[in-house]
């Protein structure tokens, strides 16, 4: 390798993750000390005026500002950034709700229109569909694989100023074209908001694909061990960062604190590898599922029976390990097979170490009316899997003697 190769190299995911948070660490611990404090000392008045100024770098209250969220959020920021000419800005919320409804609230005003995909988690829809308007935001929504119903959403409404879509979408697997939609988007003057929970940084990288901001709940893959609710907003653009996500979010206060940053960057240090055995595991799990004689259909990026496979292959760099699946018996064997499982962990959420199963009809969607959950392709006999690090056939011999047993009723 030459000298310039060697110094133009860009460190991997791996290295970014385990030595990217370390700069605000000036005790010498090996590991990064959690800076639980809610307030910090000023040497001076004068000390104290130039960190409000910004003068120098510094900390002045646990909302605005703390080492730990600081540090986890330049880690994140780096990973979706990884191949970016320069580090995108990276902001800590208490949830991954924190961190949509800031971006949300941080980029309208009142006769504003915020364009989004039809299908989307639960939460974000309710809050650009029931929340946002209550606020003079108006809300359309398009399909996510229709870019000319996204034309005609940009082309019919005025002070368009975000598009936002989920991809893949929670819980059918569905994708979006990320490049196409900021295409469009960015023709009309709007922003786009990209929800990367599902892919994460390892598989997906928005930003890098003409997106202006991430968002995730990194309650998930990016913590990786059930620990932690929590958020992360990830932008390029300064302006945005500086001007109007930083000051929502510190305003309306939706902060995460700095236990949980840690948490999240210790999660971090293992990402790479979590995500590798999870999409070893998700592809095998896949593939079982589509021969069982239990299940009509299953919903994976890397099945050739996906329908948007191609998109697949273009947009993300392996296909993860959340998936959903049609059971034949409909609502009854869902219910079933959800009681019948051993090794899987019955619980909402996703992206832990664990294998987690859930029936979004008879648990997260249950509130929501039928045709609502219909017209988001939420079946009744709908399974969300999302696959765990676990040995695969212990995996697999559950969900078989599971579904064996719904199947008996
Ligand atoms: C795709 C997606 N976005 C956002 C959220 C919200 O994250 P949180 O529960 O951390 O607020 C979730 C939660 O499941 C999700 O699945």
């Amino acid at each position: 390798m030459s000298d310039q190769q060697r110094q133009s190299r860009r460190p991997g995911l791996s290295t970014i993750a385990i030595h990217g948070g370390q700069a605000s660490n000036k005790t010498h611990a090996h590991v990064q000390p959690i800076y639980q404090s809610s307030t910090y000392v000023f040497d001076s008045v004068a000390h104290g005026q130039s960190l409000w100024r910004e003068d120098e770098y510094g900390h002045i209250y646990g909302r605005l500002g703390n080492p730990n969220t600081e540090a986890t959020a330049s880690i994140i920021a780096a990973l979706e950034g990884a191949n970016l000419p320069n580090r995108p800005y990276g902001l800590l919320a208490a949830s991954g709700m924190a961190a949509v409804s800031t971006v949300l609230l941080a980029l309208t005003r009142a006769g504003d229109t915020i364009v989004s995909q039809k299908s989307l988690y639960a939460a974000t829809h309710s809050l650009l569909s029931s929340r946002l308007p209550h606020y003079g935001v108006n809300h359309v929504a398009f399909d996510g694989g229709r870019l000319d119903e996204l034309e005609a959403a940009l082309d019919d409404n005025t002070n368009v100023r975000l598009v936002y879509i989920e991809t893949p979408v929670n819980p059918t697997m569905a994708l979006t074209d990320i490049r196409s939609v900021a295409k469009r988007a960015h023709a009309a003057g709007a922003l786009v908001c990209v929800d990367n929970t599902f892919a994460t940084p390892y598989l997906q990288r928005p930003l890098e694909l003409g997106a202006d901001i991430v968002v995730h709940s990194t309650t998930k893959y990016l913590t990786g061990h059930g620990t932690v609710v929590g958020g992360a907003i990830i932008t390029g653009d300064h302006a945005l960062y500086h001007d109007r996500f930083l000051p929502t979010l510190i305003t309306y206060g939706a902060v995460a604190g700095p236990m949980d940053a840690w948490l999240t960057e210790q999660g971090l240090k293992t990402f790479e590898l979590r995500m590798a055995r999870h999409c070893e595991n998700g592809m095998a799990v896949a593939r079982f599922l589509e021969e069982h004689p239990a299940v009509a259909r299953v919903n994976y990026p890397g099945l050739p029976s996906f329908p948007q496979i191609d998109l697949a292959r273009t947009q993300m760099d392996g296909f993860g390990a959340m998936l959903s699946f049609e059971l034949k018996g409909g609502y009854t064997a869902g219910v079933a097979l959800l009681d019948h499982v051993r090794l899987c962990t019955l619980a909402v959420s996703l992206g832990t170490v664990d294998t987690l199963i859930a029936h979004p009809a008879s648990m997260m969607n249950f509130k929501m009316a039928r045709e609502d959950r219909l017209r988001m392709g939420i079946t009744d006999g709908l399974i969300r899997l999302s696959v765990g690090i676990e040995n695969l056939e212990d995996i697999l011999a559950d969900l078989d003697q599971a579904l064996t047993a719904a199947a008996r009723g």
